[in-house]
């Protein structure tokens, strides 16, 4: 499998991958995800360069959105000042899923998120959706806090203020073959004036 950068012609692909996500979800009986995804708000991350695809042959296997932004309101100051990655949108296909693709994606994003600085990995989950949650619990990450107000309609309940995070780690086991370019390494460190002093 491979996995590189979402490019304009994926937007289609993915509108439809997330609503398979969004049936699957019901079926479960979920709440998360019923309302369909705004399609310019999409466009707008694949251009930023912050989503990718898995693809196995022809086929899209997985997708992930890795971002240096936070979204509003979720994260304090304080958590802003540490340097974080952001995974959004992790999304395996039902013919892929129970082989763990999901985990080797978080694995991938926490080895980028390492070699670009960040010390944090971190996401928001679905609020009612405890399987998730324990999913990302099962992956390493550690509980933060539960956001309840300041969501995408009016300012109403937040839908997705599950907070987890955890450390960022170099990983060779993912196993894709990485098509990406490299993460910007982190700015180096000038020295200060009273260091050259
Ligand atoms: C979360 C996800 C990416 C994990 O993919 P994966 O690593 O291939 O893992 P699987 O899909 O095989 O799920 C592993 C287990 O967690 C459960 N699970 C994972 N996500 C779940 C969810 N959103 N709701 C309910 N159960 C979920 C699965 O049912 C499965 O349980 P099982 O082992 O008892 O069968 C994938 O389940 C998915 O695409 N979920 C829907 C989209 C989603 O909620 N994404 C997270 C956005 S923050």
């Amino acid at each position: 499998m491979i996995i590189e950068r979402a490019t304009a012609d994926d937007l289609e692909v993915l509108l439809a991958f997330r609503q398979e996500a969004a049936s699957w979800l019901t079926a479960l009986g979920s709440d998360q995800w019923q309302r369909p995804y705004p399609a310019d708000r999409l466009l707008a991350t694949i251009e930023a360069g912050v989503v990718y695809m898995v693809r196995d042959g022809s086929v899209t296997a997985a997708t992930i959105t890795l971002t240096p932004d936070a979204e509003d309101g979720l994260w304090t100051e304080q958590e802003l000042r540490e340097e974080s990655r952001f995974v959004n949108k992790l999304t395996v296909a039902r013919t892929h899923a129970g082989q763990d693709l999901g985990g080797r994606l978080l694995d991938w994003a926490g080895d980028r998120a390492y070699r670009s600085g960040a010390h944090w990995l971190r996401l928001d989950a679905w609020t009612t959706n405890k399987p998730l949650q324990e999913y990302y619990l099962r992956h390493g990450f550690e509980y933060v806090r539960t956001v309840t107000e300041g969501g995408a309609v009016n300012g109403g309940p937040r839908v997705s203020g599950w907070l987890g995070q955890r450390p960022t780690a170099p990983s060779g086991d993912h196993n894709f073959k990485d098509l990406t370019s490299p993460p910007a390494a982190p700015p180096s460190r000038h020295p200060s004036l009273e260091e050259r002093a």
